[in-house]
Formats: structure tokens, C-alpha cells, sequence
């Protein structure tokens, strides 16, 4: 493709994008294509020769625009948000084109740079301490990986990484019964193993009981155990609960354990004077994640990652082949040595473009907005006698079911499960589900990009009325 025809597709690129971008409430939320439909409409062979970029587009309509689900549509209200914006998408445009490769300072010295700033901004946005440091990673699995790996390393002086796990006695990670499963995997792959991941039992508000965490504990300590690290969760991913990091904290810091703190989504509200509630215990913090890449505006994948102690991580993944050797080494950050994969993305450029399209007022005014639709959400569904909320409306889910009169609980989550599938294969909307003590809960977040109030109403009426025609049938 000659620079010629590349800008022409590119100008027929951008009008494609725009007009995705005003015309998105016209598709289906999610996709109805049935399993194994795209891959049949696509040859079985590579073309031998080469084909105009006009055929793939023509392709991509005709075959890719069906099988996908619309993240960016404001009735998008499962999971947690993939939110993106435009100033985003026009950084993720730079980024693509200049291919930069940012696995050393060297390698590209403004992303590097950038990097260490947009985390001192961010860090000092979402109120960290100001010691911590920060890097960009790609997902927050990724991001906890890499906190129970250095905790695994710190408790073990460094030996694991040299010796093997071989001498390194039984480690124990705890974390509640409501954390994701990225901490499970985190523990596999580390070698601490699945049976020793512990879970803490939660209270009513489905936050962690730190007094269950620090028998936990104990009883570990008597076994013969080494306690290496609890995983403490700000904005769980079925409801948003808070678990109570003060607590939490003191028991980590009197027991000599690694205090990681996931904050994915919820992370984000820390922007919000009036959720700097959630943080408070923050001087006992050893890392900490959130995703900029689900409620910060910013394209898949962008996720931050914070330490109070930079040099353990470094620690725990410096690696020195010949042909990574540099006169800069120790005088700038080599962020191939803050995490797992050696490549990186220059990611640093969208935040920029997003933090200064939006300014942080701009970014806290969208953020409360949608935090503000989850309330009024929660006040409509308290009003009608035949839904209950199933969980505190902390920030912008809302987890409910419907409870027509007369039914038992197993008719009843039969019915929510059945809820559920035809509202989202209505195409109208997209909610997705969680089970909260044995009910079948359906979860709302009011938190995609484009979101209003008034498609709150008009989904809640939607939701109401699907309900009650469903006893009917
Ligand atoms: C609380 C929590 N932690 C971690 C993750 C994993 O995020 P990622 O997809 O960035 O790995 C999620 C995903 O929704 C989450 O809800």
C-alpha cells in the first residue's frame, strides 16, 4: 500500500469511525451470531494474492460487523465497562502508526518518560501516598500476577527466582471469597498453588471479615505456614464491595505480609474527593492496580500499576541479556524490568491525550454522573415491590432480581436467569449476572462511557416490563 492509497483508506476510515460512533445505539447490544457462524464464512486458505483493502472492508461489514458485541452502545450495562472515547481512539491512531516499541528508556525515551509522569499524575489523581511508582501494565490479571510474584520474593529474601520453589515451605495468599479469579490464577502460576490460596468469608455487605482474616492467619502461623501476601479488593467484581483496608492494613503490616489492593474498576472513583473513604488505611499498601481501561476512558488495554517499594518489583523481573545492555541502565526506568513481557506499548500516549481532552474536573464530573444514575437505578427498583437489591449500591452497579409474590427461590432465580437471557437477546440491552448467597442476581453498571439517565429509565423500563410479562407466559 502506497502512502497515497493509505491516506485514502485512512479518510474513509475516519468517516467510518465517526459514523460508528453517532450511529452505535443502532446496532444490537450483543451480538446473536450462533457459535461457529464467522469462522465458517471465512475461506480455509490464506489468499494467495493480494487483495484490495476495499474487499476487506467489504468483508469486515459484511462478516465481522455481525459477531460483535457493542461495548461502546450506552445500553451496554453488563460486566464491568471496556469504555472508550475519542480522544483515545486518536492517541491509539499515533501509537499504531509510529509501532514504537517501548521495552527499554532507550528504545524510545519519550514513552518511557511519559509513562513515569502520567503515573505520578495519575497515582496524585486517585490519592496514592507519594512515594508509591507506578507503570503501565497490560491487564490487572497481569498486575496481580506480578505483586504476588514479588511478594513470593519477598518473603523468600529473592531465593525462589534463583533456587526454585524446592526450599521455599508452604506460602499462603489470602484474599476474600468475593475476589477475582485473577488472584486464583496469580497463585497458580506462581507455584504457591490453588490449595493455598485462602478465602476469607465475608460480611452481610459482602466485604472481607478481618477478624476471619487474622484467625485465618494464626491458624496458618500454628500449622507451620508462611502468610506471604492478602489481597484486598476495592470494588469487588459481583457487587463493588469495599473491603475494609484499614483493618486489613494493620493486620499485614503487624504480621509482616505483602499488602496488594485490587481496585480494577472501582480504582477510578478515587478521582471523587468523597470516595477517598475507600483508601483509607493506604499507609499500609504495597501495591495497588485499577484500570484506567474500564472506567477511565481509555482503550483496552491500559492498566496501572502502582508500588510502594519499586526496587523489590525490579527485583523480581530484572533480567540483563547482552543485547539489552545500555549506557542509561540505573539512570532512567527500564520498564521491561517492572513486570512480565519484555515488548510493551507506547500506552502512556493515551492517558495523556484523555487526562488533558477531558481535564480532571471533566473526568470526575462523567464519573459521578454515572455513579449518580446507579442511585437513582437503586431508588426506581426500591420502589416496586415485586424487585429487591440484593447488594449496597456503592458506585455505579446495582445488583436486583425480580420476586414475584408466590414463587420460591429456585422458581425464582429460574426466572431472573430467564430474565436475563431475553433482555440481552432483545438486542436492547446488556446486563450479565452474578449468583449473591444462592439468588440469581442480575448486575447493572451505569458506567459505560456514553451513558445517560434517560437510557437508565428507558432500560429499567424495559426491564420491568419484560419481568412481568414473563410470569405470564
Ligand atoms: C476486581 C477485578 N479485578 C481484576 C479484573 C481483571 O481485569 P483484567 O481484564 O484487566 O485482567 C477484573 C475484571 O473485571 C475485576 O473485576
Amino acid at each position: 500500500m502506497t502512502p497515497d492509497e493509505f491516506r485514502k483508506h485512512a479518510h474513509e476510515l475516519v468517516e467510518w469511525m465517526a459514523g460508528y460512533m453517532e450511529n452505535v445505539e443502532n446496532f444490537p447490544v450483543k451480538s446473536s451470531v450462533p457459535p461457529g457462524d464467522i469462522f465458517s464464512k471465512i475461506p480455509d486458505q490464506p489468499p494467495e494474492h493480494p487483495e484490495s483493502f476495499d474487499s476487506l472492508m467489504k468483508d469486515f461489514n459484511k462478516i465481522i460487523m455481525p459477531g460483535i458485541t457493542h461495548w461502546q452502545h450506552p445500553d451496554f450495562f453488563a460486566y464491568f465497562p471496556a469504555n472508550v472515547s475519542p480522544p483515545s481512539i486518536l492517541a491509539e491512531m499515533l501509537i499504531s502508526t509510529l509501532g514504537a516499541q517501548c521495552m527499554i528508556w532507550e528504545t524510545s525515551p519519550a514513552a518511557a518518560e511519559l509513562e513515569e509522569k502520567m503515573m505520578i499524575w495519575l497515582r496524585d489523581m486517585i490519592g496514592l501516598p507519594k512515594g508509591f511508582e507506578g507503570v503501565i501494565q497490560d491487564s490487572a490479571s497481569t498486575a496481580t500476577l506480578a505483586a504476588i510474584l514479588t511478594a513470593r520474593e519477598q518473603i523468600t529474601g529473592f531465593s525462589v527466582n534463583y533456587e526454585g520453589a524446592e526450599k521455599a515451605g508452604t506460602l499462603r495468599v489470602y484474599c476474600s471469597d468475593q475476589t477475582h479469579s485473577s488472584v486464583e490464577k496469580a497463585v497458580k502460576i506462581s507455584g504457591i498453588g490453588k490449595k493455598n490460596l485462602v478465602r476469607i468469608s465475608v460480611k452481610d455487605d459482602f466485604s472481607m471479615d478481618a477478624e476471619k482474616l487474622v484467625a485465618a492467619i494464626n491458624e496458618d502461623k500454628k500449622r507451620g505456614f508462611i502468610p506471604c501476601c492478602v489481597v484486598a479488593t476495592i470494588g469487588t467484581t459481583g457487587t463493588t464491595a469495599i473491603d475494609p483496608l484499614k483493618a486489613i492494613g494493620k493486620i499485614c503490616h503487624e504480621n509482616g505480609i505483602w499488602l496488594h489492593v485490587d481496585a480494577a474498576m472501582a480504582g477510578t472513583a478515587l478521582i471523587l474527593p468523597e470516595f477517598q473513604w475507600m483508601l483509607d488505611g493506604r499507609e499500609f499498601i504495597d501495591s495497588f492496580v485499577f484500570n484506567p481501561h474500564k472506567w477511565m476512558f481509555t482503550n483496552f488495554d491500559c492498566t496501572a500499576y502502582f508500588v510502594k517499594d519499586a526496587s523489590a518489583l525490579i527485583k523480581t523481573f530484572e533480567i540483563l541479556p547482552e543485547y539489552l545492555k545500555t549506557r542509561t541502565r540505573g539512570k532512567v526506568n527500564d520498564y521491561r524490568d517492572w513486570g512480565i513481557p519484555l515488548g510493551r506499548r507506547f500506552r502512556a500516549l493515551k492517558l495523556w491525550s484523555v487526562i488533558r481532552s477531558y481535564g480532571v474536573a471533566g473526568l470526575r464530573e462523567k464519573v459521578r454522573n454515572h455513579i449518580s444514575y446507579a442511585a437513582r437505578l437503586s431508588e426506581m427498583i426500591s420502589k416496586e415491590p415485586d424487585f429487591e437489591i440484593l447488594a449496597p449500591v456503592v458506585i455505579s452497579v446495582v445488583c436486583f432480581r425480580y420476586i414475584p409474590s408466590g414463587s420460591d427461590n429456585s422458581r425464582i432465580n429460574e426466572l431472573n436467569e430467564k430474565l436475563n437471557h431475553t433482555l440481552n437477546d432483545s438486542g436492547k440491552l446488556y446486563l450479565s449476572h452474578t449468583v449473591l448467597n444462592g439468588r440469581y442476581t442480575l448486575r447493572m453498571v451505569t458506567s459505560q462511557t456514553n451513558v445517560t439517565l434517560e437510557h437508565v429509565e428507558k432500560a429499567w423500563e424495559l426491564i420491568k416490563a419484560t419481568a412481568r410479562s414473563l410470569i405470564l407466559t
